[in-house]
């Protein structure tokens, strides 16, 4: 990044845990209040949801990372742990320092953890559980949630919906999880603008940023994530500073960088799909048909040497792109056809 601006990079990396997270001190409380720190504290589950980039990932994160050091926490992200395995597989491997192949019973590597758990307070946080919460896979949950007080573990569950839990699991797995539920409000114009300068003034030297350009982004998007991307984006190409015409230019390459970086952890069939809409609405407006998208995945695999998915595969995985906010769905009921889609990729509006 540009040394004539640049005063300090990690501030805006977007892995960077920030010290003061602005706008969330109650949220912050009730984390650090439902962690058990003392041996004899009851676990006590927790369900965090709200929309995208409103912070809920890099505040549990945050409040992780300062519980004394007898604590054990796990961190799982449901985009690359999909299946009700590949969790218990990780959570083993954080327990254990172990690996497990593949290829055992799931009750086994159940019957494994648990032997492993018990001695101090554990934390699991399942992140994007809402990937996770089709088929078999809610068994993972009912099964955590059984385990014996005693086994101290506290099971912390993050969503990026609008959703309460009792919306997303069957009753039996919400009646013994009993979660304190924490909503992640949408932050406001206002409070983008502050954490965008509050990022740039760790970041950036003295007056590299134009108050004109934290205002352009902040009023144009309320996800932070896409927000800090943005500033990133028009950082790393301005010469002398960051003026508004310079945000505005940057606009497509900031969208592109954003889903990009979620488009990272998901296969490379997450990738074609995505690349079919994308060309799709390049070509014929910006709103597409989910009939047509199909085919052009058929090709985009074709002439990348890939076998494609079946089109039940890839109708399962542009839900996941729309759980992501990698696209945008609208869905219209009745007429000839039924129910059918509309989808478009993620615009900056
Ligand atoms: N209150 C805040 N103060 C400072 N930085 C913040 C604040 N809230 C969010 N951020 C920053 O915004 C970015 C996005 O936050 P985060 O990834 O935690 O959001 P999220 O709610 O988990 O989003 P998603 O639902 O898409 O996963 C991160 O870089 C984070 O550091
Ligand atoms: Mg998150």
């Amino acid at each position: 990044m540009n040394p004539e601006i640049v005063a300090n990079s990690n501030p805006l990396q977007a892995t960077h845990i920030p010290e003061h997270f602005l706008s969330r001190v109650d949220e912050q409380e009730q984390l650090h209040q439902a962690f058990p720190t003392e041996t004899d504290a009851t676990p006590r589950n927790l369900y965090i949801h709200g929309p995208r980039g409103t912070g809920k990932t890099h505040l549990v994160k945050s409040v992780l990372s300062n519980l004394p050091k007898r604590v054990q926490t796990c961190y799982i992200s449901c985009i690359e742990a999909d299946t009700q395995y590949k969790v218990l597989q990780q959570f083993y491997r954080s327990l254990t320092g172990e690996n497990i192949e593949n290829g055992h019973h799931t009750s086994d590597l159940q019957r494994a953890i648990t032997d492993r758990l018990g001695a101090v307070p554990t934390i699991l946080i399942l992140d994007e559980v809402d990937l996770l919460l089709h088929g078999d896979d809610e068994n993972l949950l009912y099964y955590l949630s059984r385990l014996d007080p005693e086994k101290q573990l506290s099971i912390v569950l993050v969503s990026g919906t609008n959703t309460t839990l009792s919306d997303l699991v069957e009753s039996r797995t919400y009646s013994s999880l009993q979660p304190r539920e924490i909503q992640f409000e949408s932050y406001s114009n206002k409070q983008i603008y502050d954490i965008i300068a509050q990022r740039a003034s760790q970041s950036l030297k003295p007056r590299s940023l134009h108050n004109n350009a934290a205002s352009y982004i902040a009023s144009s998007t309320r996800n932070t994530e896409l927000a800090l991307t943005w500033l990133r984006t028009a950082v790393k190409q301005a010469e002398d500073a960051v003026t508004e015409s310079h945000v505005h230019q940057v606009t497509k390459d900031a969208r592109h960088a954003y889903i990009s970086r979620r488009l990272d952890r998901l296969t490379e069939h997450h990738k074609h799909l995505y690349t079919a809409i994308d060309e799709l609405a390049a070509e014929a407006g910006p709103v597409i048909q989910t009939g047509s998208i199909y085919d052009r995945y058929e090709t985009i695999t074709g002439e990348n040497s890939t076998e494609p998915l079946s089109n039940r595969r890839i109708s399962d995985y542009l839900k996941q792109l729309e759980k992501l906010n990698v696209v945008e769905a609208e869905y219209h009921y009745g007429g000839e056809k039924g129910k059918t889609r509309e989808v478009r990729p993620l615009g900056l509006e």
